[in-house]
């Protein structure tokens, strides 16, 4: 665990995770940070808090006496979201202390009394303050959704510093760097890759309330965005803003100018037809990644598919019905409500087709209003008629394709 000045009367204890299922879901190949926030007045506060992640309570209260907090001195347990990466470490906590305010809103605390049986708890509405005197003072502003209904921002009005909780938060553990303006320029990649990766992971499904979310920070004077997932930034707080809204496209249907080939074949006979498309798109000089299922992390495979402008489905019919991977694969980009992507599919059938069905079946269910490109389907190897057709269907989403870019 890290702890750094990030104000006056400030400090952020950050610990990268790592070997562990985000959501018991998603793979973190990069690890997480979890950040949690020190605020000393006259009175301490705390918001949220990573104790428990590690298994050893004494990790988080010898990093608070470094920096002169005693545990039993924390006067108020500000809880931005229930979720227990922020709010796990409640019961640990409540064995050194039990006399602690939790502050969250009216949701939040339905969650924790069910989550951890606890009730001494202030809620807070829009634009509730609490005066932790010497200056201090957290004002309170709920963001429904971002990411479960109980979450809201903490924003605190003399050093302008804004606790963001999930939002613009990111994957990926953090080195020697936690501000915006230390990081290298591989660093801003790294990071910008990873937000994608979390934002495509965690966030998407409520993109219309982060969306609200990120015009409800743009109302703030902030010095600083102090996300409970990543890095910090002071330098230049908009671009994480810009960021997201960003994100927020490509959640409906907008991407960068790359295609992304999700596909499986059973016994290469549409793999010769992928071959040929990637010679057709290397021709194009179109920019593309290969997906290939079910080898692929689910975790990649969103992120990935969500940043891309254009897709191709690579996939035969498998017993009367889409090859199942790419079928579960593109289900789960469904449920994760990412729409409006321009798509092209082609794949081989044997006996008899049906894939054709099912992926129409799944685009319908999800409402995922895909643009489709009409599908080229073959009996089993694909002849070169079927070679021509896969190239004028690839050419088509290249066409369409390019409304959709926004790098
Ligand atoms: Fe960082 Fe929704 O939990």
């Amino acid at each position: 665990m890290k702890k750094i000045k990030i104000a006056d009367g400030i400090h952020m204890l950050s610990m990268n995770v790592e070997d562990m299922l985000f959501e018991g879901i998603w793979e973190i190949a990069n690890g997480v940070t979890l950040n949690s926030y020190i605020v000393q007045g006259e009175k301490t506060a705390i918001i949220d808090g990573v104790i428990g992640w590690d298994g050893i309570p004494e990790t988080l209260y010898k990093n608070l006496e470094e920096i002169n907090v005693h545990p039993e001195d924390i006067d108020y347990l500000v809880v931005n979201h229930t979720e227990p990466d922020h709010s796990g470490w409640i019961s640990n906590f409540e064995k050194i202390k039990d006399d602690f305010t939790i502050v969250c809103t009216e949701k939040a605390a339905k969650l924790i009394g069910s989550f951890y049986g606890k009730d001494k708890i202030k809620i807070v509405k829009e634009g509730d303050t609490l005066d932790l005197g010497n200056g201090k003072v957290l004002s309170f502003h709920p963001v429904p959704n971002v990411h479960w209904p109980d979450t809201m921002y903490t924003f605190e009005k003399d050093t302008k510093t804004l606790f963001s909780c999930d939002m613009y938060g990111s994957f990926g553990k953090m080195g020697e760097h936690h501000f915006d303006d230390e990081m290298t320029p591989d660093e801003i990649d790294f990071f910008e890759r990873e937000g994608i990766r979390y934002y495509s992971n965690v966030m998407t499904t409520f993109t219309p309330m982060l969306r609200k979310a990120i015009q409800k920070s743009k109302e703030f004077e902030i010095n600083t965005i102090a996300p409970g997932h990543g890095p910090l930034y002071r330098g230049n707080p908009s671009k994480i803003m810009d960021d997201y809204s960003r994100f927020s496209q490509y959640a409906e249907g907008a991407g960068k100018n790359e295609i992304t080939i999700l596909w499986g074949s059973m016994y290469g006979m549409t793999a010769k037809a992928i071959a040929h498309a990637e010679e057709v798109l290397k021709r194009e000089g179109i920019k593309y990644n290969k997906l290939e299922m079910p080898l692929e992390s689910e975790s990649q495979m969103i992120a990935t598919v969500f940043k891309s402008a254009a897709l191709i489905i690579a996939a035969p019919t498998y017993e009367y019905k889409l090859f199942p991977p790419v079928a579960a694969a593109l289900d789960e980009i469904g449920r994760k409500k990412i729409t409006g992507k321009v798509a092209f599919r082609f794949g081989s059938f044997g006996w008899s087709g049906g894939a054709e069905k099912e992926l129409a079946e799944i685009l319908e269910r999800n409402k995922m209003k895909w643009d489709m490109v009409e599908s080229v389907e073959f009996e089993g190897s694909p002849k070169e008629e079927d070679l021509k057709k896969v190239e004028a269907g690839i050419m088509e989403l290249i066409g369409k394709m390019k409304d959709k870019i926004v790098e």
